[in-house]
């Protein structure tokens, strides 16, 4: 076995109703005062009143920003940053989904460093530690609430950018399925399978470990049996919780394995088309499974077996490629295109994708070695609905 590292730093509460105690949870943890970053659709519809009343019950005081976009930009993450100056706020919360955590990290970063966010693309490069940094997530996919890392798009070259720092894991992360309740279907599907391609990326992926991909097959199995229950009936309280704690073991997993090809390659889709990042890895992966299937088939096969392919009639490679199909179909349930061009990927901007793929350290643990022609085959196959 190869030696490796484990580093997990976030304490978890995990219950039905603790956004509603968020309050007592957090109070150990701060210091003068709090700001809570979410998106203006979440702050106006009162999921969230019993999580600001239970900061009022202690006492807590707080500021809101509520101007987090989807893909969040750099120029949404300095109106944030100047909020928190101008109100003298010292401890962060992420409240929503990825984008609203992301941003709560951006801000937790920038309070403290000079510069822009961009400055400290890729590992470990902030020069001063963030402000402390917590999370509750209300959507089940990103894993952000349990992860080192942060995306921002770059608005001049539209790329997306990856800041990752331990520093950054938040302290303490809250998971309460009852605010994941009423999120429509759609998203539903789009968090539900950037969790699952969390997990099945980080499962292969050439940095993976044992700790990794115990977490990793875990929340794979724990997808493959509630996703669809989450997606048709919403309001299934057992499914919504396994689907948040899937979420998170998969964002655990990644947070130690990194991911691969589809990661990589969806980033691009997000920051030049604005497509959700969820979708865009939704129709990716099948293609990238298919490219990846030859050179790690066992571990491929432990994924059908996880997602309740009966492979025991099958040899190591048909099971391998029987995961191709399985994802495909899921996709298919809750109604997710099977191309890219259905998105409104546009190949014009190929050449710029495929250089802005490369970039990502995730084409590097990728199980199978990947080229730049790869990377461009991938795409045109996605496209043209060729595995
Ligand atoms: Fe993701």
């Amino acid at each position: 076995m190869n030696a490796f590292n484990y580093y997990f730093p976030t304490m978890l509460k995990s219950g039905i109703g603790l956004a509603a105690q968020a309050g007592a949870l957090l109070k150990p943890h701060l210091r003068r005062r709090l700001l809570v970053v979410t998106d203006a659709g979440l702050a106006g519809c009162g999921l969230l009143d019993g999580f600001f009343a239970s900061l009022r019950a202690e006492d807590i005081g707080y500021e809101v920003f509520s101007g987090v976009e989807p893909n969040p930009s750099t120029a949404v993450l300095d109106q944030a940053v100047a909020f928190l100056k101008a109100h003298e706020c010292d401890t962060v919360i992420g409240v929503g989904g990825g984008s609203s955590i992301d941003t709560a990290k951006g801000v937790a970063a920038m309070a403290t460093n000079p510069g822009s966010i961009l400055d400290y693309e890729g590992y470990d490069r902030l020069k001063h530690a963030p402000l402390p940094v917590f999370a509750i997530p209300t959507t089940s996919g990103t894993g952000s609430e349990c992860t080192a890392s942060t995306v921002f798009t770059n608005q001049e070259t539209l790329f997306k950018t990856v800041i990752i720092s331990p520093a950054l894991f938040p302290r303490l992360a809250i998971l309460d399925a009852s605010l994941t309740l009423g999120l429509p279907p759609s998203i539903t599907a789009a968090t539900g399978m950037d969790a699952l391609t969390h997990a099945i990326e980080s499962y292969v992926s050439k940095q993976a470990n044992p700790v990794s991909q115990a977490l990793a097959i875990g929340a794979v199995r724990m997808i493959g049996e509630n996703l669809r229950r989450a997606f048709y009936v919403g309001s299934d309280v057992a499914a919504r919780e396994h689907m948040l704690l899937a979420s998170f073991l998969a964002g655990v997993a990644f947070s130690q394995s990194k991911l691969g090809n589809v990661h990589a390659i969806s980033h691009t889709f997000g920051g030049v088309f604005n497509i959700a990042h969820g979708i865009a890895n939704a129709a990716l992966l099948p293609y990238v499974l298919a490219f990846n299937a030859p050179a790690c088939p066992e571990r491929l096969r432990d994924v059908a077996i996880a997602l309740g392919v009966d492979t025991r009639a099958m040899s190591v490679d048909e099971a391998a490629r029987a995961v191709v199909g399985q994802v495909a179909e899921l996709n298919q349930a809750l109604g997710i295109p099977a191309t890219i061009r259905e998105l409104g990927v546009d190949l014009a901007y190929l050449p710029q994708m495929v250089s802005d793929s490369m970039r990502s350290g995730n084409v590097l643990v990728n199980p199978r070695l990947t080229t730049a022609a790869d990377i461009e085959r991938i795409i045109t196959n996605a496209y043209h609905g060729v595995l």
